[in-house]
């Protein structure tokens, strides 16, 4: 990284965004693009494209653009996105399944090391190369493989037991699709909440503003 000063989270938020496109850029042989080309490639304003891209040196030179590969390497730098955090997964139902089938752990910056169910019925069955664990065994797991981070998949009236068992073992970070919080219950861990249902509200919200804001124009 060319800098240590911290990065706001607003920005940090859209840095996976960034990855993105111009891991398309790149892979389309694209290496040099300026920030009015990347706005619209990303529907944001240029200004704010150079404010983000700034926050980290900024990479980009009036007259040329951003050196697309550079621009990605320092990205994926400050993501992290070369570690190889280990990180073990519980609940695997479909929601589990879904994260241990698609989710392309390597290329962002984990490994998916083990995988726990507490249903007979999947303990021992294979998904994607992992075989499904013993949930009554986490703990032990836990004392002799190092784990970085766990993704909890599980429902909300499990969540908080094995939270618990997780925070016990030395767990702290945790990316969570259960609907059980641990950073309310913890002030010491790392928590990424997902929530699909959040996101669609969202667009929910912005479906209803669009919709009263023609609705007021039409009345005009
Ligand atoms: P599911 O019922 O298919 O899978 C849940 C799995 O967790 C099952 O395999 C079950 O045996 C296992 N399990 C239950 N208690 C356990 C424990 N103590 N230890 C280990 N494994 C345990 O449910 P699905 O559809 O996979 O959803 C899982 C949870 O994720 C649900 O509670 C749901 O509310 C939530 N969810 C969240 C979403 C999000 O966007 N954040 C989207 C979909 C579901």
């Amino acid at each position: 990284m060319s800098d240590n000063k911290k990065i706001s989270m607003s920005v940090v938020r859209r840095l996976p965004r960034y990855y993105r496109f111009l891991l398309e850029l790149k892979n389309n042989g694209i290496y040099r693009i300026s920030s009015k080309a990347l706005a619209e490639k990303m529907g944001a304003s240029a200004s704010q494209i150079r404010q983000d891209l700034n926050c980290f040196g900024g990479f980009g030179q009036q007259g040329y653009g951003y050196d697309v590969p550079k621009l990605f390497d320092e990205i994926s730098a400050i993501l992290g996105l070369d570690s190889r955090y280990k990180a073990i997964l519980l609940g695997v139902g479909n929601l589990g399944r879904a994260v241990i089938n698609h989710v392309d752990f390597r290329s962002r910056g984990f490994e998916l090391t083990a995988v726990f169910d507490n249903n007979p019925a999947l303990i021992g069955s294979r998904i994607n190369g992992m075989t499904v664990l013993d949930v009554s065994g986490l703990a032990q797991y836990c004392k002799a493989n190092p784990v970085d981070a766990a993704i909890l998949c599980l429902p909300k009236e499990s969540a908080e037991q094995t939270g618990d068992i997780l925070y016990g073992s030395g767990v702290r970070c945790f990316w969570n699709f259960s609907h059980f919080d641990l950073a309310l219950k913890y002030d010491d861990v790392i928590t990424e909440n997902v929530h699909l249902n959040d996101s669609l509200m969202t667009l929910c919200y912005c479906m209803t503003q669009s919709k009263q804001s023609s609705q007021t124009q039409t009345e005009q």
